[in-house]
């Protein structure tokens, strides 16, 4: 019999931290208490949690050795002192952070990872982009080989947390009213605009980031790829969304392709529906799934396929992978 089990949430009053709280009210799990925790600037505040105010903790001074299970969707520093005071304490913890994706001796976790990849105390989970590809660019690999594949990443303000989605709205407002505006969060303008990322930024460092996702990618699939990405920030809230290019060793066969992905959960848009194009606000945002459009071949002599893929960056990109190693652990947690 499953016992009831305490879990805390570091970092709840976050994009991933609400998503992840959304998606933890439908997921059934047995759960004695939650403790949602966040920093000094989240004191006497409350997030909702099955229609209720929880008061939010302070992550700061919280004793770790009152919960079985923690999830941790903090900045990468933060993440790194935390998964020890929380591993020392005795509690399993799934890292959302790029504190240990690099780690070989952290399991880089998707939904529907191997079993023996969960026994770890800490697990981590990949950034949006390599949650977004790596489960695609498999499919193409075990089924034509993939030579070498171009992205195109169009990332919502969302992806840079809270404080992008305050940045997008609040320019917005601005500049409707005919005000203007500071940037603060991206390096100039975000709203009614879309920013190549060729340099660093507060939010990122553009040939850091592209290597991460190598990495990552490399490891999720068990192989390094040759990949060519750019990275473009758009003025959208949520949905990370990427034109994918592959060229393949062998030839491609988009009836098999098709029912590849649709084995893997993706939903592929009809080209004879009202639209038959996936858009990151009318079909990804607040869903959990990975929509695709304009799946065809490479005009020859190119060999290969292009595809548009868009899915939630906080639902898809990273909570549901967290709420799969959460109940595959709650599951083994018995009295
Ligand atoms: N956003 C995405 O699309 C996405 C996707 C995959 C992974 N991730 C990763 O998930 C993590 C969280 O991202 P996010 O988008 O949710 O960020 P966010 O919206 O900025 O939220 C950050 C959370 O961390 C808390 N926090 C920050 N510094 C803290 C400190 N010193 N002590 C205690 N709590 C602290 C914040 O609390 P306060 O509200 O009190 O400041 C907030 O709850 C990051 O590592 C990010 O890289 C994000």
């Amino acid at each position: 019999m499953n016992k009831p089990c305490n879990i805390a949430i570091a970092g709840a009053t976050g994009e991933v931290g609400r998503a992840l709280l959304a998606m933890l009210e439908d997921a059934a799990l047995p759960i004695d208490r939650l403790y949602v925790l966040a920093s000094e600037r989240s004191e006497e505040q409350t997030v909702m949690y099955k229609s209720r105010p929880l008061l939010v903790d302070m992550l700061s001074d919280f004793d770790f050795s009152l919960v079985q299970f923690a999830i941790l969707a903090l900045p990468a520093e933060v993440s790194l002192l935390t998964a020890e005071r929380a591993r020392d304490a005795g509690c399993r913890v799934i890292d959302h952070s790029a504190a240990f994706r690099g780690d070989e001796s952290v399991p880089l976790i998707l939904d529907g990872a191997a079993p023996h990849l969960l026994a770890n105390d800490l697990v981590a989970c990949p950034g949006a982009p390599a949650a977004l590809l790596a489960p695609l660019l498999g499919v193409l690999d075990e089924l034509c080989g993939i030579e070498v594949a171009h992205v195109t990443l169009l990332g919502p303000v969302s992806s840079a947390g809270n404080a992008g989605v305050h940045e997008l709205a609040g320019q917005t407002g601005e500049l409707l009213n005919a005000r203007g505006i500071e940037p603060t969060v991206f390096p100039v303008q975000i709203a009614f605009n879309c920013l190549p990322l060729v340099g660093s930024s507060a939010t990122h460092t553009v040939p850091e980031d592209e290597r991460l996702l190598r990495d990552e990618l490399a490891r999720l699939l068990e192989r390094p790829l040759s990949l060519a990405v750019s990275l473009v920030q758009v003025p959208v809230f949520y949905g990370l969304s990427a034109m994918v290019s592959v060229q393949t060793e062998a030839p491609v066969d988009l009836a098999s392709l098709r029912n590849a992905f649709a084995l893997r959960g993706v939903v592929m848009t009809d080209p004879e529906s009202d639209q038959g194009v996936a858009t990151p606000v009318t079909d990804a945002a607040g869903h959990d799934e990975v929509y695709m459009s304009g799946l065809r071949t490479l005009p020859a002599p190119l060999q290969g396929l292009q595809f548009w893929v868009t899915a939630d960056n906080v639902r898809h990109g990273a909570a549901r992978h967290s709420l799969f190693v959460l109940k595959n652990w709650i599951k083994d947690f018995k009295y």
